[in-house]
């Protein structure tokens, strides 16, 4: 069997995302071999590759942009970033033309060597012209050789070009995949990925975040102060949080399955910027000091308390890919003393004590359905952030937000989901009129999930709306059973 590409790495080379390439698989009735395809099956999906409308490519101006040169590089013998990058893209369009080459004059030997098998089998007076025949078939085709240029080439050069700017890491027992890019330790890579993997300090001091290189080949990012023992060393152990990788990598880590909780923490944190996004809205920006991110899991929730111990239990609205910068969305007439001190400002720049997580409100674990998020009022924060969170993870087939009311118009909050659903293939947002109908909105949703089945449903808001919701729904031949919910204070 010809070589196999893992979903991730497929999707990336056909500049997709995993989800549109999971939908394409099934809508065509594709061969998978244990989740995996082969080259031929995936440029018979995607016979047109673009080398040059490539995300991979857009990702790679990003690192350029993001580049830091080490001080041992600073001597001038190596190219800068943008130089670098540019002759690397020169460089694959070579290796296609080259690669093209290859295939075809493999091809080429094949037919001349039947073609001489045929002429052989001629008779005496036939084989003069049965030679001149082969001679002519051999002219036109090493004619052809100079200009060849395959999609299978297109993707071998693609895949060389991706495997020099990011490297990809399969995680055991999970199974799951991520890349690395630009100066990324294994840690901070998996976290943006979306994957919840044990770690502690972020800063090579707690050992938590130990996993164990099983191929390939790591390069250490920075001292630490945790000390592995030499059996562990030898064993191949390495801190996830303080090494990146040189190779693809197969590494035994830990990760917090679905159900699992996670260590309860207490962190100090500074309010960064409170944004008022109309007149009963405002969204608090809070940064965990470098060594210490939160951990949590999207749809979670914190206690944050003041520096005069005004204390509120707040969703966190961000994505746990992220856990130093925190977003909260605080309503005006909540938590009054705690809405005021965010509403005047007075907490800008303070410092808040930050304990949690909560909650089990959380993302079904590897489910790759049609998701559908239905959020109202309070019911928003934990669902932005279980919207950002399946989007960073791209499991999912298509994402479908109903917002009941919606953002205030043309607020960053609006322009947000606005722009997941300009950008994002598989992405749909609508939002409703605030005094929707529960029977209207079962409906809507009926239209939305078509493939209610298999359609996986959170649902986050006020507890009598969320009642009502799922009242109307059964009435409407819905199976509620299944959903995920959350009531929220208001
Ligand atoms: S997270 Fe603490 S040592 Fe890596």
């Amino acid at each position: 069997m010809s070589k196999l590409l893992s979903l991730s790495r497929a999707a990336r080379l056909a500049g997709v995302s995993r989800g549109e390439l999971q939908k394409r698989v099934r809508k065509e009735g594709a061969d998978t071999f244990e989740g995996k395809l082969t080259v031929e099956i995936l440029v018979s999906l995607y016979p047109h590759i673009d080398m040059e409308k490539d995300p991979v490519l857009e990702r790679v101006q990003r690192i350029k942009r993001e580049a830091r040169p080490k001080a041992h590089y600073s001597d001038g013998w190596m190219p800068d970033p943008q130089v670098l990058m540019t002759r690397l893209k020169e460089f694959q369009h070579t290796l296609v033309q080259t690669k093209s080459s290859l295939n075809a004059s493999e091809n080429l030997l094949n037919e001349t060597r039947s073609n001489l098998q045929s002429a052989l089998n001629a008779s005496e007076e036939e084989l003069p012209a049965e030679v001149e025949r082969c001679i002519q078939r051999l002219s036109r085709a090493i004619d052809r050789l100079g200009r060849a240029s395959d999609a299978k080439a297109t993707l071998f050069a693609k895949d060389a070009m991706l495997k020099i700017v990011s490297a990809s890491v399969r995680l055991l027992p999970s199974g799951h995949e991520f890349f690395i890019e630009g100066n990324d330790s294994i840690l901070e890579a998996g976290l943006k990925a979306g994957l919840y993997l044990d770690y502690g300090c972020t800063g090579g001091n707690c050992g938590a975040c130990k996993c164990k290189v099983v191929s390939g080949a790591v390069r250490k990012l920075r001292n630490h102060d945790y000390v592995l023992s030499t059996k562990e060393q030898e064993a191949g152990y390495v801190l996830a949080c303080s090494n990146t990788a040189i190779s693809d990598l197969v590494v035994e880590a830990g990760e917090a399955g679905m159900s699992e909780a996670l260590p309860h923490q207490q962190i100090r944190a500074q309010v960064k910027k409170i944004e008022l996004v109309g007149e009963s809205l405002a969204l608090m920006n809070v940064q965990t000091p470098r060594t210490r991110s939160l951990r949590f899991k999207a749809g979670q929730s914190v206690s944050v308390t003041t520096e005069d111990g005004r204390t509120a239990d707040l969703y966190i609205a961000s994505c746990p890919c992220d856990g130093r910068n925190l977003q909260f969305i605080i309503f005006k007439e909540d938590d009054v003393d705690f809405g005021d001190a965010v509403f005047d400002a007075t907490l800008a720049r303070q410092t808040v004590l930050l304990e949690g997580p909560k909650g089990g409100f959380v993302l079904q674990e590897d489910s790759t359905v049609p998701t559908l998020f239905l959020a109202k009022e309070g019911g928003f924060s934990p669902i932005k952030s279980l919207v950002e969170q399946a989007i960073t993870i791209d499991n999912a087939e298509g994402l479908n937000l109903i917002h009941i009311g919606g953002n205030p118009a043309d607020s960053s909050l609006d322009n947000l989901c606005r722009s997941w659903d300009d950008s994002l293939d598989n992405f749909s947002y609508t939002s409703t009129a605030n005094d929707i109908s529960a029977d209207e909105l079962a409906q809507l949703i009926l239209n939305a999930a078509t493939d209610s089945d298999r359609t996986e449903v959170y649902i986050a808001g006020p507890a009598a709306w969320l009642e009502s919701v799922m009242d109307a729904a059964s009435r409407n031949g819905l199976d509620t059973g299944v959903w995920y919910t959350e009531a929220t204070d208001r």
